[in-house]
């Protein structure tokens, strides 16, 4: 190549560099995706193509050069010049004020004292080390002192810069923060694992540990590993802020990714309203975290209140409730649902964990207590995440009682005592009994009252199951015969509460097509499916009449949908469950049937951020979802719409200044009626 030719190369090299890192930086750290994959693809493609045919201009800190080499053969140990150190625990409010008492009193001061908060993410610790902005290691964290090199796995995490931007960063710069995989990397894995047959994780945490410990880089540049900072260590030809919150904003300046949720608080009670806050969003973050770290923000205070043995004094973490225990297995049982699913549910010895006290956890499926191998009697680990179903996670092997026992699979229902249908090559067995079994009727009319289908009141799952021991009740249609001489016959229902049922029955008739399409409990038919129904037919004879090829039309609606939607309206005792009901007076306004696909805010970007008192924010999302909205985690120029509710913090401020409209619960509220998306 000529010299011009090679030059030109250069300047378009340097280019489409600084283009991706641009790219990479905004998508990566601030979380403001600026093109589209394909664009970003097409300019990897260009550059990798130039640095191809110009060897000479190829630089290890390209953006093409994330996954080097060769596999390591071993991993090489590091010394931390500054020892990385562990945090002290708080686990309540009263701890706090302790925390914050002895602050005081060694720095003789009583105005309340500044604290950084930050979530403690449930990571690994890691190392970067950048000499003139150029990332010369990644270290893991070992056991504070000694770590072991994986900068070859650390250069493949794209939050990572492999090269500082902008200017005045200190020539030698140690940054310190956590690695960790969001969940939906997480559950990926998981999910591609268990196709292949391969290795499965237990949490996100020892997937994150284990795709650091590989030689063989390519393993983690296929694992979309996440790093947050929130330290430095060696500074050296160079200064800082003197604020930890403004030194992260300096590391976030340089190209590192901080947490989206840090900010600052005043005193004990400061941070005890940072703590319930984030406690509240936990189960929304699309990440582990497990407790709260405080830091006392000014880096002089810092400096005095110095350290003891291993922990700064001047920090602290503020831990939430476990979300793991250990407990014993006691027994299963087999529960059976609406369709007829017969889930294992594990009887446990009651353990508190993640807030609560545990006696039931799900084992989901046969497949599931093959894979843990789990036996009565069994040690077991449990864990309670949120509102989510506590699970068995793994058997404690070395904790095997001698009189442990095998878990069976029964082979007839263990309510109604039909033949369960094993078919190969699906997980779920199903009780063959369909509607003579007593537990599918139940599950049914319970789905059938609840809240997100006719919202009848009153009717829990204790009173259905007693006007079906009863026979009271045999489907859905035979609750609008009760009386209330004969609900005030049942157990635990007064006179009035019979009549208030009687009165929210009767206000239940008056619903949506969607809600009564998502009523009738059918199979895979969920909310979202309902909705696209109804709006496709418009009105309910319209849906009983379309064949197969007719429902393939719907959006979303793939042939296992149509074919569980046909074989429901083809059973006869289905159809004149839905007759009656609609000659006990259910009814619902009329529906225009719309054009396949086409949703009125298609092609929108909405953020929805703060509590909302109505529906938790996953509801909200999945109903904007079902009116065609893109739904993202932060606010950016490209956000149409944010709905703000109370709490709403630096998301509801971006959106602001950056002129974007911003709604409330109840403007959310009426848009989704307006749009048939039922309000909760
Ligand atoms: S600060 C001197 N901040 O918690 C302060 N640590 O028990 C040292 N961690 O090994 C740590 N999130 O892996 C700090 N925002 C955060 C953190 C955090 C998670 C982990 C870190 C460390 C452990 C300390």
């Amino acid at each position: 190549m000529s010299a011009t030719g090679s030059s030109a190369a250069a300047a378009e090299i340097a280019r489409l560099r600084t283009e991706l890192e641009d790219h990479n930086y905004r998508y990566y750290v601030l979380d403001e995706p600026s093109i589209p994959d394909a664009s970003y693809d097409r300019l990897m493609r260009e550059l990798k193509a130039l640095e191809d045919a110009n060897p000479s201009l190829r630089s290890p800190d390209s953006p093409t050069q994330r996954v080097g080499g060769a596999p390591l053969s071993e991993f090489k140990q590091v010394a931390h010049e500054l020892p990385m150190l562990s945090l002290d625990n708080a686990f309540s409010a009263e701890e706090m004020l302790d925390f914050e008492r002895r602050i005081m009193n060694r720095l003789k001061r009583d105005d309340p004292i500044e604290f950084a908060c930050e979530p403690k993410l449930d990571g690994i610790a890691v190392s970067l080390l950048y000499r003139d902005g150029v990332l010369e290691r990644g270290a893991t964290r070992g056991d504070g002192r000694t770590g072991e090199d994986i900068t070859h796995n650390i250069r493949t995490v794209q939050s990572v810069p492999l090269k500082l931007r902008g200017e005045g960063y200190p020539a030698l710069l140690e940054v310190r923060g956590e690695v960790y995989l969001p969940h939906e990397a997480f559950e990926a894995i998981n999910e591609k694992a268990r196709a292949e047959g391969g290795k499965v994780f237990v949490n996100p945490r020892n997937a994150a540990a284990g795709t650091l410990r590989q030689l063989d880089p390519r393993i983690a540049a296929a694992r979309p590993l996440q790093m947050c900072c929130y330290s430095v260590g060696l500074v050296e030809g160079g200064s800082l802020p003197e604020r930890h919150s403004e030194i992260l904003q300096a590391l976030q300046g340089w190209g590192l990714r901080i947490n989206a949720e840090s900010d600052v608080a005043l005193g004990a009670a400061g941070c005890d309203a940072y703590y319930t806050s984030l406690a509240g969003r936990r189960d929304q973050l699309p990440y582990d975290i497990d407790g709260i770290v405080f830091k006392v923000n000014e880096i002089a205070l810092q400096r005095t209140l110095g350290f003891v043995s291993r922990a700064p004094r001047w920090a602290i973490a503020r831990k939430f409730p476990a979300q793991e225990e250990s407990t014993r297995l006691l027994d299963v049982e087999f529960q059976v649902g609406r369709t007829g699913a017969v889930t294992p549910v594990a009887r446990l010895e009651p353990v508190f964990v993640g807030g609560v006290t545990v006696s039931n956890a799900t084992l989901h499926n046969r497949d599931e207590i093959a894979r843990l191998g789990v036996m009565k009697g069994d040690s077991v680990i449990v864990r309670r995440a949120g509102d989510v179903i506590p699970q068995v996670v793994s058997v404690i092997l070395e904790q095997r009682p001698d009189d442990a026992s095998p878990i069976r699979f029964p082979t007839h229902c263990p309510v109604c005592d039909s033949p369960l249908e094993f078919i190969e090559g699906e997980v779920v067995v199903r009780c063959s009994g369909g509607l003579v079994c007593a537990a599918q009727r139940k599950q049914s009319i319970k789905h059938f009252a609840s809240r997100r289908a006719m919202d009848i009141e009153g009717l829990g799952d204790k009173l259905v199951d007693q006007l079906v021991d009863e026979d009271l009740v045999h489907s859905a249609a035979d609750l609008y015969t009760l009386t209330v001489e004969q609900l005030a016959g049942l157990e635990r229902m007064a006179e009035k509460s019979a009549a208030n049922l009687r009165r929210a029955l009767d206000d239940s008739k008056q619903t949506t097509l969607p809600r009564f399409i998502y009523s009738l409990g059918i199979r895979e038919v969920g909310e979202a499916t309902a909705l696209n129904l109804a709006r496709h037919f418009g009105d309910l004879d319209a849906l009983i009449a379309a064949d197969e090829e007719a429902l393939l039309e719907v959006d979303d609606v793939g042939p296992v949908v149509a074919d569980y939607v046909r074989q429901f309206l083809d059973a006869p005792q289905n159809i004149e469950v839905i007759n009656a009901l609609i000659d006990h007076g259910v009814t619902w306004p009329a529906v225009e049937a719309e054009a396949a696909g086409a949703k009125p805010l298609e092609g929108e970007t909405w953020v929805v951020t703060g509590t909302l008192d109505s529906m938790s924010r996953d509801e909200a999302k999945g109903r904007l979802q079902n009116l065609g909205a893109k739904v993202a985690g932060s606010v950016s120029k490209n956000t149409d719409c944010v709905v703000a509710g109370p709490g709403a913090g630096s998301k509801l401020a971006k959106a602001e200044s950056l002129g974007i409209k911003v709604i409330d619960e109840e403007a959310l509220l009426a848009l989704l009626a307006e749009n048939g998306e039922s309000p909760p």
